[in-house]
């Protein structure tokens, strides 16, 4: 008859290349007052974070670093800036209108960032995810910074954060990230060329200017805050290599 003989089943072929490695549990703190009745210990997932500027390559990595960990076995979610069910609608809106004052547009964007950390961050570390965050409060308070905010009170408002077990800036430079931008949405992002700092009225040398600041405050925190400072103008495989190998460290909980 026309039904087609199989053969015996072939043996099983490892999934990746690389055992399943178990996140050992490290100590995690708040940077301030954190979110009240949270049991920190409960928390045995990893907070993994990707700062950068615009185009510097961060979804890029992410998806590769996603692709990877879900190969060793690991479950993973992804969060970010403007992506809370709560308000991500609204302040993209406020964007658009340009009306907010810089405190509003702060604690607007800090409340997009509490209900990610409270319903999902938070929630997926406990159960034992590993969470990549596209962005964190770095950049919130970098560019709050730029603007001349007060950053006694930044630290205050972001003391509701949990530190990150692991945070990479890609840095890159603005000349490079004018070409990527271009190359990407063939224009270049109002906010993220500072165009409401009003350093210049070219947009082209405005994002030069404010992406200069930006780095500059970035260099600035990072002793404060640790992050790891990555070369991002590399391959992307080359820059992949040096993620997942110090992501490989946070993972034994060194
Ligand atoms: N290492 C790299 N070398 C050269 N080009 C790159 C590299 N990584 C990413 N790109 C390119 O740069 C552009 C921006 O990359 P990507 O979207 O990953 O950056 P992003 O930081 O997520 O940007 P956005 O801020 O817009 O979300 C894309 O066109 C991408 O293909
Ligand atoms: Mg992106």
């Amino acid at each position: 008859m026309g039904t087609t003989r199989r053969g015996p089943a072939s043996p099983p072929q490892p999934i990746a290349s690389r055992s399943v490695m178990v996140p050992k549990p490290t100590p995690k703190r708040f940077y301030g007052h954190g979110i009240p009745g949270v049991d920190l210990e409960k928390l045995s997932g990893k907070l993994i974070v990707i700062e950068g500027a615009d185009g510097s390559g961060r979804s890029t990595q992410i998806a590769r670093l996603v692709q990877w960990l879900e190969g060793c076995g690991h479950a993973t979610v992804q969060v970010g800036l403007k992506r809370s069910t709560l308000v991500s609608e609204e302040l993209e809106r406020a964007k658009q209108g340009n009306i907010l004052s810089h405190i509003t547009m702060s604690l607007f964007y800090a409340t997009d960032f509490a209900d990610q950390l409270e319903n999902i961050i938070l929630p997926a570390l406990k159960a034992g995810f590993m969470v990549l965050a596209d962005r964190y409060i770095y950049t919130l308070m970098v560019r709050d910074l730029v603007r001349g905010m007060d950053e006694a009170w930044l630290k205050n408002v972001y003391g509701i954060a949990l530190v990150p077990d692991a945070v990479f800036y890609l840095n890159v430079a603005p000349e490079q990230l004018v070409q990527r931008n271009f190359q990407k949405n063939h224009t270049l992002d109002y906010w993220e060329s500072g165009m409401d700092v009003g350093l210049s009225r070219d947009m082209f040398d405005c994002f030069l200017q404010y992406q200069a600041l930006v780095e500059k405050q970035f260099r600035r925190l990072q002793s404060t805050y640790g992050f790891t400072i990555v070369s991002g103008e590399r391959s992307v495989e080359e820059i992949n290599a040096e993620l997942q190998e110090k992501i490989e460290v946070v993972l034994v909980g060194k």
